[in-house]
């Protein structure tokens, strides 16, 4: 019989002995390492009746640090380790002894967080992802990308409630934390470790290397219905070890930044709600009973300070329902007044979360983020950029890309681009805070420094 690693594993997890015998597969691994009984038992420090027995399949319940033991002499690599711990609990392991040890057969993932009790609208987009995972035969990897607090993982976790059924091996969901106040972005190695447990692989079969961590989880997921929702994510390069590839699985990944070096993903860049949605997501958070007096056009007047952002208009909601004495009208009046200020709530704040974003900038686009703030408009043209920025056309335009890719910035149309409202007043903030006026006169050298490009003509 063949072992191969790349067909034998999903089987081996579930229920290996109806495909393998922990005797076959330790028979054949001994003769790959071309050993004896008798080395294979010294190298592993057991009995060579002990090795005998475990090849003719005449020890029951073999000790899982035996195992490991042989697993270490035969050099086995993360996947085969796993697979033969995995052999060697096989099905014939009693319930009792299963339970004791807490190596029961995991149960089906469901780790899907409730939806958002109040969803509104993104009809478009939730048909256009679960239309997209129902009709897939292959693997499905969807990135969601948008500002900060526009709704992505909330549409994210509302489409995967709607696709549990296609999915009956389970749901994964993991923050990567690639935005998030006081944490670091997840390492992919320490994710997929998570992963493997959940998905039933013992603590000490979890590789070294992330490598091998990744093509495990890959063997696991080869032959199962898994949808994954990776939220958070900072980059593509946190994203790529975690891609299952079997046919049946399906990926949705959130994002601030655009992933567009992910091969074979789709992306969904998500906008700010239309003002009717918007108006609906404010009414429902702050209760009907909060708004029935007010006239349609100051709740339209509300949602658009708010900058359509769903994060901005729950927080303000939030605030009125909170505030039994407050009117919308007193609610408009103070986000008329400095709404960055008033957009905060609890943990909640949108100056926060655009912050982050700033944060994660390089320190150079940081530069050109600020150094705009104070030169341009919440409205320009890449000629006005490249004069801010004292740099060539072609450059500015690179430099905005960065930006764009972040969402800390739109493009109208090509080579028009625009600050959101909120973006708008997060950069202006900049300005004032001493942290971030340190070294703008520097700016502009270290900008254009090196560069030797022409102006394009194409934008002007
Ligand atoms: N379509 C929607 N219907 C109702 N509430 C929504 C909708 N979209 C977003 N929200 C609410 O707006 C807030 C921000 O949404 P969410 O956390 O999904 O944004 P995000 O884009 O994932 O933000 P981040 O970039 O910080 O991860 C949440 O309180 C969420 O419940
Ligand atoms: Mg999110």
């Amino acid at each position: 019989m063949t072992i191969s690693t790349a067909s034998a594993p999903t089987e081996v997890i579930r229920c290996p002995d109806a495909v393998l015998s922990l005797g076959t597969l330790l028979r054949t691994w001994r003769k790959r390492a071309l050993l004896t009984q008798e080395q294979l038992a010294e190298r592993a420090g057991l009995n060579v009746r002990t090795v005998r027995r475990l090849e003719h399949d005449g020890l029951q319940q073999p000790r899982t640090r035996s195992i490991l033991l042989l697993a270490e002499a035969l050099g086995l690599d993360g996947e085969e380790r796993a697979m033969l711990v995995a052999v060697a609990r096989g099905p014939q392991a009693s319930p009792e002894r299963d339970d004791a040890a807490g190596t029961g057969p995991p149960p089906i993932p469901r780790q899907l967080p409730a939806g958002v009790a109040a969803f509104v609208g993104r009809r478009r987009e939730l048909m256009a992802l679960v239309d997209y995972y129902e009709n897939a035969n292959a693997m499905t990897v969807v990135a969601i990308d948008g500002m900060a607090g526009v709704g992505k993982t909330a549409l994210a976790v509302h489409a995967a409630h709607r696709l549990t059924s296609r999915f009956p091996d389970g749901q994964l969901f993991v923050d990567l934390h690639g935005h998030t106040e006081g944490m670091s972005p997840v390492d992919p190695g320490d994710a997929l470790a998570r992963v493997l447990r959940t998905l039933g692989v013992l603590d000490e079969c979890v590789p070294e290397h992330v490598d091998d961590r990744a093509a495990l989880y890959r063997s696991v997921l080869a032959e199962r219905e898994v949808l994954i929702v990776l939220d958070n994510a900072a980059d593509e390069d946190q994203v790529r070890p975690l891609l299952p590839a079997g046919p049946g699985c399906g990926l949705i990944v959130t994002s601030r930044r655009r992933l567009i070096a992910l091969d074979g993903t789709r992306t969904l860049s998500l906008d700010v709600l239309p003002p009717k949605e918007a108006v609906a997501l404010f009414t429902r958070t702050a209760g009907k009973e909060r708004v029935t007096d007010a006239p349609s056009t100051v709740l339209v007047e509300i949602v658009e300070r708010c900058g359509l952002l769903p994060l901005a208009i729950r927080i303000a909601a939030v605030q009125l329902q909170a505030r039994s004495t407050w009117s919308v009208g007193h609610l408009l009046n103070r986000l008329n007044d400095d709404r960055l200020a008033e957009l905060t709530a609890g943990p909640h704040s949108v100056a926060a979360a655009l912050d982050l974003s700033f944060q994660r900038l390089s320190e150079d686009q940081r530069r050109v983020y600020r150094l705009l703030g104070s030169h341009v408009g919440t409205e320009f043209g890449v000629t006005e950029a490249a004069t801010a920025l004292d740099t060539t056309v072609v450059r500015a335009r690179r430099l905005l890309d960065r930006l764009l890719d972040a969402h800390l910035l739109q493009e109208s149309t090509p080579c028009r681009y625009r600050f959101h409202d909120l973006v708008r007043d997060h950069v202006t903030s900049l300005l004032h805070r001493t942290d971030a006026v340190d070294d703008l006169q520097g700016v502009r050298f270290r900008v254009v420094k090196g560069l030797g490009e022409r102006a394009s003509r194409s934008c002007v």
